[in-house]
């Protein structure tokens, strides 16, 4: 039984592939995208987990939580029990004023804007994508209709000053993020999360591979917060492109061997 996530491997059985929201809210919801009879496995703290099932192929869906620390200990856990790939689904907010809401961004790269990565791997190690995760999200994101873009997050450890919001407590933000959004902007950064450099660094170092699809809910050169009316819909997409690309995935190259 591994320490935070409670699962053991007789529990999530042949699984393979584990999709991570970071919102334990969203495990139930989307393991029933999979399949209707996908069952509740365990909940200890930000981690729930529910086993789905896809043509056969058992589907692990676990929540992370938010941010690098925690995620970094549900794939050390999973990588344990033997999982190999890591597909985490989420939340976004854009920094491009051509990107459109409602969309999907894949994470090609990260920028390492988190701390846990660097206990994994020193910084001038790449936060990548794997390749054929990457390419089976395309097709997964084409299928819902909603647009779509590729290419680099900034994945910072916190949502306020690393994301150089000024709407905090106390209307400030240090000096080595003041200026940091234009930056990211002109270096062709697509938008901010808090998950994706911890995950490809921490799956690149094991040698495991993952992958990362977000739906936009904000766009920070209109505004800071997004509309509830956006947020169900969001969910929704998200939930058709990763079951969409897991489906291509076990096509390509079979999820549990
Ligand atoms: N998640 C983030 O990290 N930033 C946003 O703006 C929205 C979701």
């Amino acid at each position: 039984m591994k320490y935070h996530i409670k699962l053991s491997r007789e529990m999530i059985k042949t699984a393979k592939i584990a999709i991570l929201p970071g919102d334990p809210g969203r495990v139930e919801k989307t393991a029933k995208v999979f399949n209707p009879d996908a069952v509740f496995l365990a909940s200890n703290r930000e981690y729930t987990s529910w086993l789905t099932e896809i043509s056969s192929n058992k589907i692990l869906v676990c929540s992370t939580g938010i941010g690098g620390p925690s995620l970094s200990i549900a794939v050390e856990e999973l990588a344990g029990l033997g999982i190999e790939y890591f597909i985490r689904i989420g939340t976004t907010g854009a920094i491009q004023p051509f990107i459109k809401i409602p969309s999907l961004i894949i994470t090609t790269g990260a920028v390492r804007l988190d701390g846990a990565s660097k206990h994994y791997a020193p910084v001038e190690y790449p936060a990548v994508a794997d390749f054929d995760i990457t390419s089976a999200l395309i097709q997964g994101a084409k299928t819902t209709g909603v647009p779509y873009y590729k290419g680099i997050t900034a994945s910072s450890d916190t949502f306020y000053p690393g994301q150089e919001r000024y709407d905090t407590y106390s209307e400030y933000v240090i000096k080595d993020f003041q200026g940091s959004l234009e930056q990211w902007q002109k270096l062709n950064v697509l938008n901010f999360e808090m998950e994706s450099a911890t995950l490809y660094t921490v799956a690149s170092a094991f040698g495991l591979k993952a992958g990362c699809i977000a739906s936009v809910i904000v766009n920070r050169t209109k505004n800071e917060t997004p509309d509830d009316s956006v947020l169900a819909a969001a969910e929704k997409d998200l939930a058709d492109a990763v079951k969409s690309a897991v489906e291509h995935m076990i096509k390509t190259e079979g999820g549990n061997d």
